[in-house]
C-alpha cells in the first residue's frame, strides 16, 4: 500500500503542478503580450492602451506610467499562480528525486554521493542560484540588459555543466529547470510583489509613488518572460533521453535554451509592432538542426558495428534478464517498484522486440536505463543490445 500511496501523491502533485504552471505562464504570456501591444493614446500619465476581442466581448485596457491618480476599490494581484507552481514543483521533486535519490538522483559513474549529500547539494544549489542571480541584477552589470543577459546565460550553462557532473543526467536537467523556476518565483516573491506593495502603500499614504519600484519589477518580469520557454523544456526533458543522455548533455541544453530565447524574442518584437522578424525563427531552426546533428555523435558506434550479426536473441535475453527484468516484469522484484515502469515488460523476446526502439533510446544511445545503473550493466552489454536492435531485433 505504501508504494501506491506515493504513486498517488506523485500523480496529484504533478497534476497540480501542471495546472498552476499553466495558470502562471498563461497569465504571464497574456501580460507580456498586453505590455507589448500597448499603443500611446497621448493621455496624461498613461503609457498606452489596447483593445481586445475575446469570447464574444470587447475589452479595453490602459496602462498607467506609474500609478493611477486614485486607488481603485478593487485591485487584482497575480502571485498565487507563481507560488503554487513552485510549491507543487518542489514537493513533486522531493517525492521523486529526494525520496528516490538512490534511483533517480545519484549516479555512481558521475559522482559518489550519499543520499543526504545529494539532497543537500540540491537544496543549497537552488538557494545559491537565486542569490547569485539577484546580486548580479543589483550590481552595476545589471544596468545593461545585454551584458546581464549574457552573464545570466553563462551562469545557466555553468549550472547545467555543474549539475551534470554531480547528479544523474536526468536529475541534472530537472535541477536546471528547478533552478530557473526558483529564480522566476523568487523574482515574483522578493522583488515584483514587494515593489508593487511599496507603490500601493505610497498611493494610500497620499505620496507620489517612486517609479523605481515599477522599473525594478519590470526588469525581473522581462527575465521571467525570456525564461518561460527554457524552463518548460527542462521540465519535459525527462521524456527525451536523446537530449540528457548525450555525453555533452549540458551543451544540448544550452542549445535548446538559445532556441527558447530566440522564439520568445520573435514574439516579443512582433507584439511590440516591429513586424514578423523571421530571421529569429530561422536562427532558432538552424540551432535546432545543429542540435539534431550534434545528437548523432555517438562514441560507441564502432563498438556496435564490430558486433554486427554476431549477437543472438539469447545473448540479448540474458543481458535483459540480468539488468532490466528486476523492474521491467509483470511482477517486478526490485524493492520499491510495484509494477512494470511505463508498462514496459521485457521478459520475452517478443516484448524486447516490441520495445526495441525505446530500449535503444534509453539503454544504448543514452545511458538513462537502468536508472543510476543500479544493476551495473557494462558498456559491452549496451553495445550488444544496440547491435541486436540495429540488426533488426531478430527473434532467431
Ligand atoms: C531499478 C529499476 C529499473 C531497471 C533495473 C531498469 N529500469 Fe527501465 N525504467 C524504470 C523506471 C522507474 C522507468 C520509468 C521512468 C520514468 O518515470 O520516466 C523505466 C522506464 C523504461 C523505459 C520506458 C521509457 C519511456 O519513457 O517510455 C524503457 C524502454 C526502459 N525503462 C528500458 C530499460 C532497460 C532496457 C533496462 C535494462 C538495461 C532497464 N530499463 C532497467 C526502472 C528500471
Amino acid at each position: 500500500m505504501g508504494d501506491l500511496f506515493w504513486e498517488w501523491i506523485n500523480l496529484v502533485l504533478r497534476w497540480m503542478h501542471l495546472i498552476f504552471g499553466i495558470a502562471w505562464i498563461g497569465s504571464s504570456f497574456f501580460f507580456v503580450w498586453l505590455d507589448n501591444s500597448l499603443r500611446s493614446n497621448n493621455k496624461e500619465g498613461v503609457l498606452g492602451e489596447t483593445w481586445m476581442l475575446h469570447g464574444g466581448g470587447f475589452y479595453f485596457t490602459e496602462k498607467y506610467s506609474v500609478a493611477p491618480p486614485h486607488m481603485p476599490a478593487e485591485l487584482h494581484w497575480f502571485k498565487y499562480e507563481s507560488y503554487f507552481t513552485w510549491l507543487s514543483g518542489f514537493f513533486l521533486m522531493a517525492v521523486l528525486y529526494y525520496l528516490g535519490a538512490d534511483l533517480y538522483m545519484i549516479d555512481e559513474k558521475v559522482m559518489h554521493l550519499g543520499r543526504a549529500e545529494a539532497i543537500g547539494f540540491s537544496l543549497v544549489s537552488l538557494a545559491m542560484g537565486w542569490i547569485v542571480y539577484d546580486l548580479l541584477c543589483r550590481s552595476p552589470l545589471g544596468k545593461n540588459t545585454a551584458v546581464l543577459a549574457i552573464c545570466g546565460f553563462v551562469l545557466l550553462v555553468g549550472a547545467a555543466y555543474g549539475y551534470t557532473h554531480l547528479f544523474s543526467a536526468r536529475a541534472a536537467y530537472v535541477h536546471v529547470g528547478a533552478l530557473i523556476g526558483t529564480i522566476m518565483t523568487a523574482n515574483v516573491f522578493f522583488v515584483i510583489i514587494p515593489n508593487q506593495r511599496f507603490t500601493v502603500d505610497d498611493m494610500l499614504a497620499g505620496r507620489t509613488p517612486d517609479p523605481i519600484w515599477g522599473k525594478q519589477a519590470k526588469q525581473r518580469s522581462l527575465h521571467n518572460n525570456y525564461l518561460t520557454l527554457p524552463v518548460l523544456f527542462a521540465m519535459i526533458s525527462n521524456h527525451y533521453p536523446v537530449t540528457y543522455g548525450h555525453p555533452y548533455g549540458w551543451g544540448i541544453l544550452a542549445g535548446v535554451f538559445i532556441v527558447g530565447f530566440l522564439v520568445r524574442h520573435f514574439f516579443n518584437l512582433k507584439n511590440q509592432g516591429h513586424g514578423m522578424q523571421f530571421r529569429y525563427l530561422v536562427a532558432a531552426f538552424l540551432v535546432m538542426t545543429g542540435l539534431f546533428f550534434f545528437s548523432q555523435w555517438d562514441p560507441h558506434k564502432a563498438a556496435r558495428a564490430a558486433l554486427a550479426g554476431e549477437v543472438t536473441v539469447e545473448d540479448v535475453q540474458a543481458i535483459v534478464a540480468a539488468r532490466c527484468v528486476a523492474c521491467h516484469a509483470g511482477k517486478p522484484t526490485f524493492d520499491g517498484i510495484t509494477e512494470a515502469p511505463k508498462g514496459v515488460m521485457l521478459e520475452t523476446p517478443q516484448q524486447m522486440r516490441r520495445f526495441a526502439a525505446s530500449i535503444n533510446q534509453q539503454a544504448v544511445r543514452a545511458e538513462a536505463m537502468p536508472p543510476g545503473n543500479v544493476t551495473e550493466i557494462t558498456p559491452e552489454e549496451r553495445a550488444k543490445l544496440g547491435a541486436w536492435i540495429e540488426g533488426g531485433a531478430k527473434l532467431n
